[in-house]
């Protein structure tokens, strides 16, 4: 099923909807990414997306791993088109937007921002304006991208207003996290980031990690580090995965559903560091 979502759960047609740049609000645009992989940042983009819809808020997780289609797999979704077919398929954005569990959006990417440097200029044109519709229907998205350091990842994690770095107790994990945070500063693309401790053992664990993180990089860059929360280490995260439901829908008074609602209540406290409604153009731009 595939629809757009409203606070009132309407069905709203994109065709019926004259943009206007007052009219674009501009969600948050907050990039998941991490230094190492399997850390647990598509279980937290989805779970998070899902408490932050239970608030009331309006929420797309966009597949940014791409190629991958991991927010899926773990949702039980099975997209039948990525923003490829978008490009190239003659299909529009809404035939891509699938409607998942708890009211949240999914996005595919699919290849689609790989083949970006194939475009001519008007269609790419065309597609930052059907981009910046989704403007009008989100209040919050969330891109789930690969883990590392290279050239997809920045792209998502420069144009996104935003970026939750996840981080665990390993030290490659730490490690990792500092050397995606360095490439940030050096680059100028955040000078603010907000950092999750997944998989901790107890509170001081995920304390003592988060200190380690803010020392080192309190002592070599310029670079502000917000702290979101931290959810335990919980067998309730891989029994969800391995069922495709969600544990903030299948377990809800779970320890990682709860260390999920303290980062939804942080993150909807805290201001926006950046409120920047062009991030779609600049995405399109920095992949093609
Ligand atoms: N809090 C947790 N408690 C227990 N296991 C967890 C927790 N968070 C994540 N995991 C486990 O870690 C694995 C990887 O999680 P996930 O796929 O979300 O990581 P990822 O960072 O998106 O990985 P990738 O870099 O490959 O995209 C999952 O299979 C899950 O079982
Ligand atoms: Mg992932």
């Amino acid at each position: 099923m595939r629809l757009w979502p409203s606070r009132a759960n309407q069905r709203i047609s994109p065709k019926k909807i004259e943009i206007t740049e007052q009219s674009i609000a501009g969600p948050r645009a907050i990039a998941v990414s991490s230094g190492k992989g399997g850390v647990g940042k598509t279980s937290i983009s989805i779970n998070l997306a899902l408490c932050l819809a239970k608030m009331s808020y309006r929420v797309a997780v966009f597949d940014a791993d791409l190629g991958m289609a991991n927010a899926e797999v773990m949702l039980g979704l099975a997209p039948r088109y990525s923003l490829y077919d978008v490009l190239f398929g003659n299909k529009r954005l809404d035939d891509i937007i699938v409607q998942g569990p708890g009211g949240i959006s999914i996005i595919s990417g699919g290849s689609g921002f790989l083949e970006m440097a194939n475009l001519n200029q008007d269609r790419r044109q065309k597609l930052i304006g059907m981009l910046n519709m989704v403007n009008n229907y989100y209040d919050f998205v969330l891109f789930d991208t690969a883990a590392g350091i290279n050239k997809n990842v920045l792209g998502f994690v420069a144009a996104a207003g935003e970026v939750i770095i996840v981080a665990t107790p390993e030290p490659t994990s730490l490690t990792d996290a500092y050397a995606l945070i360095k490439v940030l500063s050096c680059f100028n693309v955040h000078s603010e980031v907000h950092v999750v401790i997944n998989r901790a053992a107890n509170e001081l664990e995920a304390r003592r990690t988060l200190e380690k993180l803010q020392f080192t990089v309190g002592r070599f860059l310029n670079t502000r580090i917000n702290n979101l929360g931290w959810i335990p280490e919980d067998k309730t995260v891989s029994q969800a995965i391995k069922k495709q439901n969600p544990f903030f829908l299948a377990e809800p008074s779970s320890a990682a559903s709860r260390g999920v609602a303290g980062i939804a209540g942080c993150l909807t406290n805290t201001t926006p560091l950046i409120q920047d409604k062009g991030f779609w153009g600049k995405l399109v731009s920095l992949f093609g």
